[in-house]
């Protein structure tokens, strides 16, 4: 693996999911594999689980650690090409990137979705930019359209939790929130189910639909306790407006999931990616709730960062 920014620059997912899982019962199996060599992990927005369970990751594997959270620590960023840097900015990406490239063989990057401009977070401005300048592999720490590394731990989370043969149905269900959030979660995990082998729906409200270049032929019910009934898995997640961009249109029903909402299911198991708005996106009762596997999930974040910095130090090695 060269990249990782996408399912795309998976060769084989049910491989890299098997993998994932032996490294879980073997975390410290490959502790030479990255001696010598650095990875830096640059932060552009918060984070608590991509930064812990990163740097973990990489310990396992013996890499040097650069963790910088840009944001507060390092000088204010251009990001504009050909800008004349007479105002705040104080630093270009182009030149920050070609430093990190003199101190880094890999670069891991989190720059989410600006929220401003349809047209740069369609076109991941900033990504784009990693990509465009880094001299070294660049993994996705959660761009503007996506989050790889959370959608391989839902993967292997997945997977853990089903034995059965036939296919598993897991809907993806909007859920409310208080402010415009961005849609890479979402994009990413039906970019990941439409490569896994399941019965995939996405619920949403009216007005909520996700980007079609996502959501292809995946189908979209806009009745949630309709697509509720039967499902297997149940991952909750909010997201702002594609078509309207980054609005958030009234929404009269009550989209909480709730005890009672999870009671239509099969039985299904509870996800979301974390953070989480208690008794917003789902109640008290299904967070700390039998169903909820939202912790596992968690803790699978290491192993998919460990899985995925594994590969790119076979191909740098
Ligand atoms: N799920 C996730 O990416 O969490 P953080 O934003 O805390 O890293």
């Amino acid at each position: 693996m060269k990249n990782f920014t996408a399912v795309s620059d998976i060769e084989n997912l049910q491989e890299i999911i098997k993998k994932a899982l032996y490294i879980k019962e073997n975390s410290h199996s490959e502790t030479e594999k990255g001696k010598g060599k650095t990875i830096g992990l640059v932060f552009l927005n918060s984070s608590l689980r991509t930064r812990l369970s990163s740097q973990i990751a990489a310990q396992n594997l013996g890499l040097n650690i650069l963790t910088l959270n840009a944001a507060q620590e390092a000088w204010n960023l251009e990001f504009a090409d050909g800008a004349v840097m007479n105002g705040d900015t104080v630093e270009h990406i182009k030149d920050a990137i070609e430093v990190l490239n003199q101190y880094c063989d890999i670069i891991a990057v989190r720059c989410f979705a600006g929220m401003k401009s349809k047209e740069d977070d369609v076109n991941e401005s900033i990504l784009s930019q990693f990509q465009q300048h880094a001299k070294v592999p660049v993994i996705s720490l959660e761009s503007a359209t996506r989050h790889p590394l959370q959608s391989l731990a839902d993967c292997i989370t997945i997977s853990e939790n089903w034995k059965e043969e036939r296919k598993p149905k897991v809907v993806l269900t909007w859920a409310p929130h208080i402010k415009p959030i961005a849609q890479a979660v979402a994009n990413s995990f039906t970019e990941w189910m439409q490569e896994m082998d399941v019965d995939f729906v996405i619920t949403n409200p009216e007005g909520y639909d996700l980007d079609p270049n996502f959501t292809k032929q995946t189908k979209i019910i806009h009745n949630q306790d309709e697509a509720l009934k039967d499902a297997d898995f149940v991952y909750v997640k909010n997201w702002s407006s594609f078509d309207e961009y980054a609005a958030i249109p009234e929404v009269k029903e009550n989209w909480m999931l709730t005890a009672e909402k999870l009671a239509q299911t099969n039985n299904g198991k509870v996800m979301h990616c974390l953070p989480v708005r208690r008794n917003v996106e789902l109640s008290d009762e299904v967070m700390d709730g039998e169903n909820s596997i939202i912790y596992q999930q968690a803790k699978n974040r290491i192993f998919s960062a460990q899985a995925v910095f594994s590969e790119i130090l076979d191909e740098i090695n």
